[in-house]
């Protein structure tokens, strides 16, 4: 393995500009103007594949952008392993607030920044190199392979989840455990295994006033305004102890266990670098739960856009005819998003007064997850993480939702290991998103050493 860890070593600068290709794709999922700039990034994908010696690799069409597969079958008798990434990224705006272009990749302070530097593309790179590495070295692996690399993850991928529900695709995706580096690491340089995500519900709330614009003077105070009264509706979707108030949403939730707050306790979070790192002066949420316990174990609701009525340069009396709110909400088990759906569209109608038209749109949606932690191929990849980085590997959970965790553990049977790399100061969804190097070089070995751990499970 030396050899192969040495070789990843010398042509890291390699990698890091391969890294650099794979960032100038703009293959941003989340609108159609991008279409050409996804199916670009998925042969980038697939090229990358073969290159890295992966046999069979096809670009498999969806309803939606085109799934890249790819797989290294040669080593009979030993597990296989289902490595799940996304080339797609979220949309780069506001550019304004960028340093640089965000699809134009600076390295700054051993950072590499660019939209998709951490979600996903620096992460899912990390294992096609690795792979690639031990085949350059070897002539092969010691554990059998199976790249599935998705184009929708930003928006939705309901492809995904419908491709690996249909029967037919069973045997193509059967392996024994499924690797995931899609998440951050507890702090820097503290390698970290993953067990559980949040999931959501995602919905946009119209409200329609007058059937125009009017003026402000001749109509306020006959006219019920839409911002005003949306402003109002959210207003009383938390209480005073920051719960949310929709009916039932706390129904299904799974408590938390002593033992899980005592595991969390001991991260010794610190609140205070929390505020000081995002500029606010203290936290806030949901009374009676510590900070990670809130961001991890207990669901939350959020207002992620609100517009209506005008918003340029100045001053404008107008009584605006819309306003509209973007709300999602992040889901713990057991909670069900359809059914938390469901409750807000109705709680929503109840809210908002006969004034107004209400109209609540349904974006997506994805269950939460929690893994066994006893699981052989999850404690490889403890062991794996542990070796690069000097230190003990610690398991956390996370804020953030990958939907198709669940259906992996489902559909395939299989344990979900989230080896994640990133850090939560990378700025992922937002301006200046950024992945160390080192940490970009820390993943490599890991997945290498990963590989080798993974194949001595179900050894006696
Ligand atoms: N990589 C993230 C998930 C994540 C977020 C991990 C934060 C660690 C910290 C993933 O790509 C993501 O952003 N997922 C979306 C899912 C949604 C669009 C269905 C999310 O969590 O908002
Ligand atoms: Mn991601």
């Amino acid at each position: 393995m030396k050899e192969v860890l040495n070789f990843a070593k010398e042509n890291f600068n390699n990698y890091v500009e391969e890294l650099k290709d794979y960032l100038r794709i703009p293959s941003v999922s989340t609108s159609e103007a991008h279409k050409g700039d996804i199916e670009k990034c998925a042969d980038f994908v697939a090229d990358k594949l073969k290159a890295a010696g992966m046999k069979n690799v096809k670009k498999i069409e969806t309803a939606g952008n085109p799934l890249v597969y790819g797989e290294w079958l040669g080593a009979p008798g030993k597990p296989t392993i289902l490595i799940y990434g996304h080339y797609d990224v979220q949309p780069a705006d506001p550019y304004e607030l960028w340093d640089n272009d965000p699809f134009e990749p600076v390295i700054k302070d051993g950072k590499i920044y660019a939209r998709g530097a951490d979600d996903n593309k620096g992460q899912n790179l990390i294992h096609i190199k690795s792979v690639e590495a031990y085949m350059k070295v070897k002539g092969e692996l010691p554990v059998n392979v199976k790249f599935l690399i998705e184009g929708e993850e930003e928006s939705g991928g309901e492809n995904i989840e419908k491709f690996i529900k249909d029967k037919k695709n069973k045997k193509l995706l059967k392996c024994d455990a499924v690797l995931i580096s899609d998440t951050s690491m507890y702090a820097p340089d503290v390698p970290t295994i993953n067990y559980g995500l949040r999931g959501l519900a995602y919905l946009e709330v119209r409200l329609t006033g007058p059937n125009r614009d009017l003026h402000s003077g001749s109509f306020g105070g006959a006219i019920n305004n839409p911002a005003n009264e949306l402003a109002r509706i959210i207003a009383k979707l938390h209480d005073k102890r920051n719960r949310v108030t929709i009916p039932g949403f706390y129904d299904d939730v799974v408590k938390l266990t002593k033992k899980e707050r005592e595991n969390f306790a001991s991260l010794k979070f610190s609140d205070r670098k929390m505020a000081k790192e995002f500029g606010v002066r203290e936290l806030w949420g949901e009374k009676g739960y510590t900070t990670l316990e809130r961001l991890w174990a207990r669901p939350t609701l959020d207002v992620n856009g609100i517009y209506g009525g005008y918003t340029e340069e100045g001053a404008k009396t107008v009584l605006p005819s819309k306003a509209t709110a973007k709300i999602s909400m992040r889901l713990v088990p057991n909670q069900d998003p359809k059914k938390i759906a469901k409750a807000f569209k109705k709680y929503i109608k109840e809210l908002a007064p006969k004034s107004v038209k209400v109209e609540v749109i349904d974006m997506h949606g994805g269950r939460p997850a929690v893994v066994p932690l006893d699981d052989p191929f999850l404690q490889a990849a403890a062991r794996a993480t542990s070796k690069v980085f000097g230190k003990k590997t610690v398991f956390t959970r996370e804020g953030g939702s990958i939907p198709i965790v669940v259906d992996f553990m489902e559909q395939l049977k299989a344990p979900v290991i989230l080896m994640g790399f990133g850090l939560e100061t990378d700025d992922i969804h937002s301006p200046n998103e950024h992945f160390p190097l080192d940490n970009f070089e820390r993943g490599i070995y890991s997945s290498i050493h990963f590989f080798e751990e993974a194949a001595e499970v179900g050894k006696k």
